[in-house]
C-alpha cells in the first residue's frame, strides 16, 4: 500500500475513535453593549459548565463561550430574555476537531523531523531539542528540569553562542502551560529552532544574553488535548475536589487565590488546592530561582487576543518599572504591526484583559525579581485554539518578529 493511503487510513481509524468528541457542542459569540449586559455576561462566567475561551472586560468587544447541548436552550434563553446579541460561530465543535485531527494527521506524516506545518507531539519536542543538543554541543544544552504530573520528562534548552561566559544575563520564553492552546509550543520551538538553527541571522540576540525555552510546561494536558479532550486547558493531577486539574497559570505563589481564580476544582479556572501544588508550576519557579539576578525578560506564550500584557494580574495597579515594561511590549507589538498589519492591544492584564492572580507572570516579577515579565497571546486561529496546520507557520513567524522586537529593547536595557 502506498504510504500516504495507508496513513490516511490510520488517521481516519484513530478519529473514529475520537469523534464523540464535544458533539453537538457550540461555539458564542457575546456581544455586551452596555454595562448591564457585561453583568450578565460576568454572571454566565461563573457557571462552571460555560467554558469561556475568552472574555475581555470592555464594552462592545465579543466574548467567545463553548456551550454543551445539554445546557444551550438555557443559555440561549438568558440571552434572548437580556437581548444580549450573539452569534454562533462554530454550530457542531466534533466537526472541527475531527478535520483538524486529520489534517494534522496527514500534515504530520508528510514530513520528518521539526515541522512547522503540523503540530507536534510531546515527544517529537523532546526528541528535537534532544537533536539539537546533539548537533550543536557548543551552543545548546538541553537540562532535564523535573517531570510532570504522569511521569513526563519537562526538558529546558539553553542556547548561547558558544563563548562559554558563565553569567550572562538570560531572556526565557515558556509555552503550553494551558494545554489547548497549541500554537504557544509550536511559537516556543520556533524561537528556538531560529536561534538555534538561523544562528548567523540571529548572532545578536545571542551576544551578551543566554536564552533559556521550556516549550511545553504542561507536557500531561498537551497530551491530553491530543488523545481525549481538545479543549482541556488545565494540569491533569487530580486533587480532593471531584475534578481533575489546576490552572497552572492559576497557581504561582503572589497574592494566589485572591482575584479571578476559583476554588472549585471543576472550574477551568481552578487555582489548585495551594500555591505551587503542581510539579509543573513548581518546575517553572525553581528554574526561574536558579536564573535569578541573570534573568532580565519573563515571557510566556498563550492564545489568544492579541495581546502583550504585563504585571499586575493581581490588581489595576501598575508595577514601579512600568515604563520600562509598556517600552518593550510596545516594541513587540510596532514590529508585528508593522511587518504584517496585525494588531495587539498592550497593557496590564487587569486593565485591559482582566483581573487574575496566581499567574507566572505576576510571580516572575514580583518574586523571582525578573524586571521585565511579559504574557504574549497570539492570534486566534479556527474558533480559537485550533488553527489549521497551515497557520503555523505564519502564526509563529510573525510572533518572532515580536519576540525579537521585544529581546533586542530588553537588551539595550539591561
Ligand atoms: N489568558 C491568560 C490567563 O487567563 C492571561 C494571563 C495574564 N496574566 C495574569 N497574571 N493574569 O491565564
Ligand atoms: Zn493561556
Amino acid at each position: 500500500m502506498e504510504a500516504k493511503v495507508f496513513l490516511g487510513l490510520l488517521a481516519c481509524c484513530c478519529l473514529t475513535f475520537v469523534s464523540a468528541e464535544l458533539e453537538g457542542y457550540k461555539i458564542y459569540d457575546v456581544t455586551p453593549s452596555n454595562v448591564f449586559e457585561q453583568q450578565v455576561l460576568e454572571h454566565l462566567d461563573n457557571i462552571e459548565d460555560y467554558d469561556f475561551f475568552h472574555r475581555p472586560r470592555t464594552l462592545n468587544v465579543s466574548s467567545r463561550v463553548m456551550i454543551a447541548p445539554k445546557d444551550q436552550d438555557d443559555f440561549e434563553s438568558i440571552l434572548n430574555k437580556f437581548s444580549l446579541e450573539f452569534n454562533i460561530v462554530n454550530e457542531d465543535v466534533s466537526k472541527s476537531i475531527h478535520l483538524e485531527r486529520s489534517q494534522n494527521m496527514l500534515f504530520r506524516s508528510m514530513t520528518r523531523g521539526i515541522s512547522f506545518s503540523s503540530f507536534q507531539r510531546f515527544n517529537q519536542i523532546n526528541a528535537y531539542l534532544d537533536e539539537l543538543a546533539a548537533k550543536y554541543p557548543d551552543r545548546v544544552k538541553v537540562n532535564n528540569v523535573g517531570k510532570s504530573y504522569e511521569g513526563r520528562q519537562i526538558k529546558t534548552i539553553t542556547i548561547s553562542n558558544g563563548d562559554k561566559k558563565a553569567n550572562k544575563n538570560v531572556i526565557w520564553v515558556d509555552g503550553g502551560i494551558h494545554a489547548r492552546e497549541w500554537i504557544a509550543p509550536a511559537a516556543a520551538l520556533y524561537v528556538i529552532n531560529q536561534l538555534v538553527e538561523n544562528y548567523a541571522d540571529n548572532k545578536d540576540l545571542l551576544a551578551k544574553y543566554d536564552w533559556v525555552v521550556l516549550p511545553v510546561v504542561n507536557p500531561d494536558g498537551y497530551e491530553y488535548t491530543h488523545t481525549k479532550s481538545r479543549m482541556w486547558r488545565k494540569t491533569r493531577k487530580p486533587s480532593s475536589g471531584s475534578c481533575a486539574g489546576t490552572d497552572a497559570n492559576r497557581n504561582f505563589d503572589f497574592h494566589w487565590g485572591e482575584v479571578g481564580a476559583s476554588s472549585s476544582s471543576c472550574s477551568d479556572t481552578f487555582r489548585g488546592p495551594s500555591a505551587f501544588s503542581e510539579p509543573e508550576t513548581k518546575v517553572v519557579r525553581d528554574q526561574l530561582l536558579k536564573l535569578k539576578g541573570r534573568a532580565k525578560f519573563y515571557l510566556t506564550i498563550h492564545s489568544y487576543g492579541n495581546y502583550l500584557l504585563y504585571p499586575w494580574g493581581w490588581t489595576s495597579s501598575l508595577p514601579s518599572n512600568v515604563n520600562q515594561i509598556d517600552e518593550v511590549a510596545k516594541a513587540g507589538a510596532n514590529a508585528i504591526k508593522s511587518a504584517t498589519g496585525t494588531k495587539y492591544t498592550v497593557g496590564s492584564s487587569t486593565n485591559v484583559l482582566y483581573a487574575a492572580a496566581g499567574g507566572s507572570d505576576d510571580w516572575a516579577l514580583g518574586v523571582a525579581g525578573i524586571p521585565i515579565s511579559i504574557t504574549m497571546e497570539l492570534p486566534a486561529g479556527g474558533s480559537g485554539f485550533d488553527p489549521s496546520p497551515k497557520q503555523i507557520q505564519p502564526f509563529v513567524s510573525e510572533t518572532w518578529i515580536g519576540i525579537k522586537a521585544m529581546a533586542k529593547k530588553v537588551i539595550s536595557k539591561f
